[in-house]
């Protein structure tokens, strides 16, 4: 064949340049491979172009069937001309499609496309591997030359590269959704978990939490949360940040009761550099919950001094850090949750009122366990499936008898120390049903429910140790009600009249 005059070779080279810059800014694989399509058409000065990509798994070549049609076509790896550049990695020129035993006739059949002549090249990817095969169809005047060879492996050599790359940034975009679908999904999860519908509790005073937690979730207003140690006050924090419109920004908890005075403050409110040598610049968790919400636990045991620091950001939503000269501007949600009575700490002046009021805007109490019983057996499951779930373990269940006992038991530590015996009594269980000898084994606090008359059982008599246990119990249902009678019996089981006969044989007053 005649060499080509150098002119026309350069023409070839430059145009395949151009090809190349637009392929290199196309990253969708389906408008990729129609534009080198397109391109080898213009190029070669023939009817059609394919690339026929290999899918090494199955072992096929598959293709669109069209330009810009998304139909796929898919057949062995070894068939047809394309199968036959593919296998051998070298270039297959074909001046009589019909009469080539190759061919595979098929493919016409199917894309009712009547080829006369193919030129075929094996693509490779930079580290030499085959990834298909290029083909072009039907020269528009004769058949394809040795030129068109050349500049068919030329195109073919860029276009690997490139649909590689489209290949790799589509996986990339698909693994990348799908972490956005599981994160969305982990969202859905700790949004769920920490809703208010998972304070659980079918009772008026834990539904009455509930309600008011679904009230205020379009509103930001700092929310004091009050009750006994155990009884889900951080719970019930976090169910009013998680159903606000800031669940997804941060959630910042500290226990003001775990820190010294002296590192409050720098925990609080940062330290800026060059304070003292040695000491590090730090941010402070009222930035560090900017645009979400802080959770100060135990905010009656802040002293004086850090209450009117936190005061002054609130009102003017600004905080120095210490050793800072200027004003970092904040935007946080206060949650603020305590054992203590406010009311009683202000009075001795233990208590800042002004901050007492920003705080509370909306108040939220947690019932002692002993004052919802009722919710004592669905607690219990609930903290039962938890840990079946959690470990893996089968379905357990508790017998009647020892849910009985739950529920009698006195809970000094609330909700947080059922939890616990919970645990402890599936961890300890042998079966999968928890009876009362479980208890004996492994629930010394619940067998002796009240410690004061257990020890007066080894030496007074029973009958002195029952009369010990009804005053204290008496005297505590009547504190909790605040000397009401009828609330203190019903609590007890008691009429109010059988109430008032215990309380005059004791000598309790009346
Ligand atoms: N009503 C409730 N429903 C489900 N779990 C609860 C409930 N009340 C408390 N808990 C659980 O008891 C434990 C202690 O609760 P927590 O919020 O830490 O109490 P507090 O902050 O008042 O000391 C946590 O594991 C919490 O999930
Ligand atoms: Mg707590």
């Amino acid at each position: 064949m005649e060499p080509p005059p150098q002119s026309e070779l350069h023409e070839k080279l430059g145009a395949i340049l151009e090809i190349c810059q637009k392929m290199n800014s196309e990253r969708d694989l389906g408008a990729l491979l129609d534009l080198i399509a397109r391109e080898a058409t213009n190029l070669l000065g023939c009817d059609r172009a394919s690339i026929f990509l290999l899918d090494a798994g199955r072992h096929e070549l598959w293709s669109k069937v069209a330009l810009g049609s998304d139909e796929i076509l898919r057949f062995d790896a070894s068939r047809g001309i394309a199968g036959t550049a593919v296998m051998t990695g070298k270039t297959v020129n074909v001046r009589d499609a019909y009469s080539d035993p190759r061919f595979y006739t098929a493919i016409d059949g199917q894309t009712g496309y009547r080829t006369r002549n193919v030129l075929a090249v094996a693509m490779r990817n930079q580290q030499g591997e085959i990834i298909g095969a290029f083909e072009t169809l039907n020269k528009h005047a004769g058949s394809f030359s040795q030129r068109d060879e050349e500049s068919l492996g030329a195109l073919a050599s860029h276009a690997a590269i490139a649909i590689e790359t489209a290949q790799l940034i589509g996986e990339l975009r698909r693994s990348q959704d799908e972490l956005a679908r599981q994160n969305a999904n982990l969202w859905r999860e700790v949004e769920s978990k920490y809703s208010s519908h998972g304070i659980i509790g079918t009772g008026q005073r834990i539904q009455q939490v509930v309600r008011l937690v679904e009230r205020i979730r379009d509103s930001l207003v700092n929310v004091l949360i009050t009750g006994e140690s155990g009884t889900g006050k951080e719970m019930a924090a976090k169910a009013v940040h998680y159903t606000s419109s800031r669940a997804r920004r941060s959630f910042v908890a500290m226990n003001c009761a775990a820190l010294p005075e002296t590192l409050l403050e720098s925990e609080l409110f940062g330290i800026e550099r060059g304070v003292a040598t040695g000491v590090n610049p730090r941010m402070g968790l009222f930035q560090k919950a900017d645009g979400g919400t802080l959770f100060l636990d135990e905010i009656g045991d802040l002293s004086l001094t850090a209450q009117a620091k936190i005061l002054r950001v609130l009102q003017e939503r600004v905080l120095e850090r210490v050793g800072g000269r200027t004003p970092i501007p904040v935007d946080v949600r206060l949650l603020a949750a305590t054992n203590k009575d406010l009311d009683a700490e202000i009075a001795k002046g233990a208590f800042r009122e002004d901050l007492y009021y920003r705080i509370k805007v909306i108040h939220i109490h947690m019932p002692p366990l002993r004052e919802i019983r009722e919710e004592i057996p669905l607690l219990a499951n609930h903290f039962l499936k938890e840990y079946c779930r959690e470990t893996g373990r089968g379905v357990m269940e508790f017998t009647p008898a020892v849910i009985r006992q739950l529920i009698n038991a006195p809970w000094p530590g609330n909700v947080r120390q059922l939890r616990n015996e919970v645990m402890r009594l599936a961890a300890c269980a042998p079966g999968n049903v928890i009876t009362e000898d479980d208890l004996l084994e492994g629930l010394p606090t619940l067998r002796k429910p009240d410690p004061k008359p257990a020890a007066a059982g080894r030496t007074a008599s029973l009958k002195q140790a029952i009369e010990e246990l009804e005053r204290r119990m008496i005297g505590e249902a009547l504190a909790e009600t605040r000397q009401n009678q009828q609330q203190a019996a019903r609590r007890l089981g008691l009429s109010r009249q059988g109430l008032i006969n215990k309380m005059k044989r004791y000598a309790m007053a009346e």
